[in-house]
């Protein structure tokens, strides 16, 4: 038994990133010269996956023309002997089925999952939030792993400061975080205050989910700040179940907000195979004139 199936929830409005977000879905916004959504899938198939559930809205149809065939410019390529490029837009797609789902209105992340369940069916499934880019597949394969052998439903989790924990969904572990990065969870809570949040634990963009938690999606009721939310259905599975999170140190960027972007941005180009040296070059370059 493995986690085959990955849901992508990416029907938002992207507000954080206005004006951009008018016209080119956050999700398509390009780390170097590939669309951060490339990297989420290409993290989720790294973990196993074969099968990529994309919840999109009517408004944003560039995310499935990425999807789509391009013979016009597949021909150019190969008539004038690009062929690494050509063979690089085939094999967008290739290795992983990809299916749409819509959610037709911002009802939040709960409602969006919901969304994709006759697609999913009735098999544990993984949820990655493209805002958040990780590292490596390193973090969502552990989660399939500890949801295989336990049968439930489990969280990725990063350790914040206090005061930041106000805008996550944060657990309530029970006992202390084992050495393989696992803890069980009593209880977990959306976007609370400061004073209320029961630990340091907040639940980052990666689930793996088991199918009941459908049910609890379908029962929700408008949470906090007034959408259905995810967090919810899951404290209702941990109520009946086992629930765990599991802490790795993976490296994370919030894509979703310019900073974060950049950051993901001029770390991965400084990394490049191909434009890193020129790259690092430029970047000294520029700081080495100091301030500007
Ligand atoms: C969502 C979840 C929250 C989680 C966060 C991670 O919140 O509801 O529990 O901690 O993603 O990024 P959002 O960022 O959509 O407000």
């Amino acid at each position: 038994m493995r986690v085959r199936t990955a849901v992508i929830p990416a029907a938002g409005l992207g507000t954080r990133f206005l004006p951009v977000t008018k016209s080119v879905p956050k999700e398509l916004l390009p780390i170097i010269d590939v669309p951060a959504l490339q990297l989420i899938i290409d993290e989720a198939v790294g973990a196993g996956i074969d099968h990529i559930v994309i919840v999109n809205s009517p408004n944003k149809p560039s995310i499935e023309a990425y999807f789509a065939e391009s013979p016009e410019v597949l021909a150019k390529l190969d008539a004038s002997g690009r062929s690494d490029m050509a063979d690089r837009m085939r094999a967008i797609g290739r290795d992983v089925k990809v299916s749409f789902v819509y959610q037709h209105a911002a009802l939040g992340l709960g409602h969006a999952v919901g969304c994709a369940r006759d697609a999913v069916g009735d098999q544990p499934f993984a949820v990655l939030l493209p805002d958040e880019l990780m590292g490596s597949s390193e973090l969502l394969a552990a989660m399939c792993a500890v949801c295989i052998d336990t049968a439930g439903s489990v969280v990725g989790l990063k350790r914040v400061p206090m005061d930041d924990v106000s805008a996550y969904g944060v657990i309530d572990p029970i006992g202390e975080v084992d050495a393989n990065g696992v803890v069980a969870v009593r209880d977990l809570i959306e976007k609370p205050a400061v004073a209320d949040a029961p630990s340091d634990l907040i639940i980052i963009g990666r689930y793996v989910l088991t199918p009941d938690v459908f049910d609890a999606i379908d029962a929700l009721k408008p949470g906090a700040g007034g959408e259905l939310q995810l967090t919810d259905a899951l404290r209702v599975q941990a109520a009946g179940r086992p629930l765990h999170g599991v802490l790795r140190d993976v490296r994370r960027y919030d894509t979703g907000n310019p900073v974060g972007w950049l950051s993901a941005v001029v770390e991965l180009a400084l990394e490049h195979p191909r434009y890193g040296e020129a790259f690092r070059a430029e970047l000294e370059r520029m700081i080495g004139r100091g301030p500007v």
